[in-house]
């Protein structure tokens, strides 16, 4: 008995050193362009299936056949999740093919029969992944809003897509939205492409303009469009966008009010 303690101790303590040595020698290649060896692949994706099957299978899903629901999602979704997941006429963009693990096409995968596992995975993101936890400026109910899309999603073509994200009315969802369509830096070469588009986006623009003053009033971010701002008119270069958004409505600026922002620059926007 004495014996086999002693043995197995001394495992232990091999095993901890040859771990130690593993991660201070750099051994772990932690780079995006090199996929998982197949075991480690296999134990992390069974971790995180395990893990989300755990934390959702509680959770009551709402009706998400409405129709404003449904509308809502797809604005938001066309705001914030394209970039990565894609849209029906959206192929590979260069974040969807840079990121390691890759995002899933959800314009094919939707929900992927579990509404609640979807809901679960866009409240609180998925670590190490570029899957970020939405529900640090999202509420609820523009989650499920989005989920309710999801689902919709795999039976849309692009022109029903395009319709739908335009009708939506853009990007809201109870506060704290931000700049996430603003790829500054990101598209260097791509800018012509998406000349004129910024116009487009005011309903965006305003839902982001709450966040600038760090306020979390989805009133002031929401209920009015327009009145974009001139200055940045330059810095709007997403390619992946959907020019559904050019649509998007716009209701004259009441109140415009100007203020400027971290990098200097002044900002028009209706309040
Ligand atoms: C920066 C890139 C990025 C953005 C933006 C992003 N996601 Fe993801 N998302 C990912 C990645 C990467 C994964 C896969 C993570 C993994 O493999 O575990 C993922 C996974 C998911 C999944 C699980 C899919 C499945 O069944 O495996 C859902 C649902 C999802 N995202 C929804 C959304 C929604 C909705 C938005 C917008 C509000 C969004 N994502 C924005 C990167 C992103």
């Amino acid at each position: 008995m004495k014996r086999t303690l002693k043995t197995l101790t001394a495992a232990g303590v091999v095993a901890a050193i040859t771990g130690a040595g593993v991660v201070y020698f750099g051994v772990i290649n932690v780079g995006a362009d090199e996929p998982h060896s197949d075991p480690v692949y296999a134990l992390l994706s069974t971790a995180r299936d395990r893990s989300i099957e755990v934390r959702s299978r509680d959770i009551k899903v709402p009706d998400l056949s409405e129709e404003a629901l449904i509308r809502a999602g797809a604005g938001n979704y066309n705001s914030m999740c394209i970039g990565c997941h894609l849209a029906p006429g959206i192929a590979g963009t260069e974040l969807s093919n840079s990121l390691y693990p890759a995002p899933p096409n959800l314009s094919k995968l939707g929900v992927d029969g579990n509404p609640a596992a979807a809901f679960w995975i866009i409240k609180h993101g998925i670590k190490s992944t570029g899957m970020p936890a939405w529900g640090k400026s999202m509420a609820d109910p523009y989650i499920w809003g989005m989920v309710a899309f999801l689902q919709q999603l795999p039976s849309l073509d692009a022109e029903q897509y395009k319709a739908l994200a335009t009708s939506s009315g853009g990007h809201q969802h109870g506060g704290g939205e931000s700049k996430m369509h603003n790829h500054e830096g990101q598209h260097e070469g791509q800018k012509g492409v998406v000349a004129g588009h910024h116009d487009a986006s005011a309903a965006e623009e305003i839902a982001e303009a709450g966040d600038h003053h760090g306020e979390r009033n989805s009133a002031h971010a929401h209920e009015a469009a327009a009145a974009p701002s001139q200055d940045e008119s330059t810095e709007h270069a997403h390619p992946q966008v959907v020019e559904a958004s050019h649509d998007a409505p716009e209701t004259p600026a009441t109140q415009p009010k100007t203020h400027t922002h971290a990098d200097g620059k002044e900002h028009t926007h209706a309040k």
